[in-house]
């Protein structure tokens, strides 16, 4: 017996979205929406919403926490989060963030996702790095693993590249993103997630990548979108990225403001160039 409180988890109409779904949206170009979540009441609003990918992600620390960065987020954290997350979900796809230094050999990231898949439910992990990061996906994917390749902006490196910044405005670091985009596909990534970089970078990566790119901050061609939701709501405290919309400014309640959110991924209505860097 389903004790769940959730009425959407009783519903047996909507099939639950699958790698293979993702990869049959780009191919089609029906537009992806994500969101992040951090517990069941969110990704229950995000799946009555229609979203197809809820994140959770390290983000966490930051929206959730308070910190000022993602570093102290602990493979604990990940987990709870991840399988709490995973109890308010019955149709879109779970991704969890595999959390700072957590993957920093193959044995370690294997292990990270192991506890994320097992105890957190996840269906497929994320981490940041380029051509760096090819052995460990490769090994993990030979292993089972769905990954999702984080390029772009990477707010773990926060302190070696001394804030966030948008990343590939001159061409050598357009050049090395496109090639890494590519490594890590050939490695086994089964999906890509930029950030923060111009939308005519975020066209040709999207353009010459043969898995699902999606994209925050990188502008409307990426096969799909993803924010923070409580940035979507307006929760969340201090200036605004350019690439954020309120949703709440147009809805008169959560599930509104969120199913807008889904709808304007999906018609292109989001991001306009007001979202989006050049
Ligand atoms: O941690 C996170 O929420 C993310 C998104 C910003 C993509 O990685």
């Amino acid at each position: 017996m389903n004790t769940s409180p959730y009425p959407h988890l009783q519903q047996q109409d909507a099939k639950p979205v699958t790698i293979a779904d993702l990869a049959r949206m780009k191919v089609d170009g029906e537009k992806i929406a994500c969101l992040t979540a951090y517990d069941a009441s969110f990704a229950a609003l995000e799946d009555r919403a229609g979203a197809d990918v809820v994140l959770v992600g390290d983000s966490l620390g930051m929206v959730v926490q308070g910190e000022s960065t993602t570093v102290p987020v602990t493979v604990d954290h990940m987990v709870y989060h991840s399988r709490i997350t995973a109890a308010g979900l019955r149709r879109p796809f779970l991704m969890a963030d595999l959390p700072f230094l957590s993957y920093a050999t193959k044995h370690d990231a294997l292990d990270t996702s192991r506890r994320l898949m097992g105890e957190g439910k996840a269906q497929m992990v994320k981490f940041e790095g380029g051509e760096i990061q090819a052995d460990t996906i490769e090994h993990l994917s030979m292993r089972g693993v769905p990954v999702c390749a984080h390029i772009g902006l990477q707010p773990q490196l926060v302190h070696k590249m001394g804030g966030f910044k948008i990343q590939g405005r001159d061409k050598t670091q357009a050049d090395t993103m496109l090639r890494d985009a590519r490594i890590l596909e050939e490695a086994g990534a089964d999906m890509l997630l930029l950030e923060c970089v111009p939308s005519a970078l975020g066209a040709e990566i999207t353009a010459n990548a043969g898995v699902p790119v999606i994209g925050i901050g990188a502008g409307p061609d990426t096969d799909g979108q993803i924010l923070v939701v409580y940035d979507i709501l307006g929760l969340s405290p201090g200036k605004k990225p350019r690439f954020v919309r309120n949703f709440m400014d147009d809805a008169n309640s959560l599930d509104a403001a969120v199913a807008n959110y889904v709808a304007a991924v999906k018609s292109g209505d989001y991001p306009s160039a007001a979202h989006s860097f050049t």
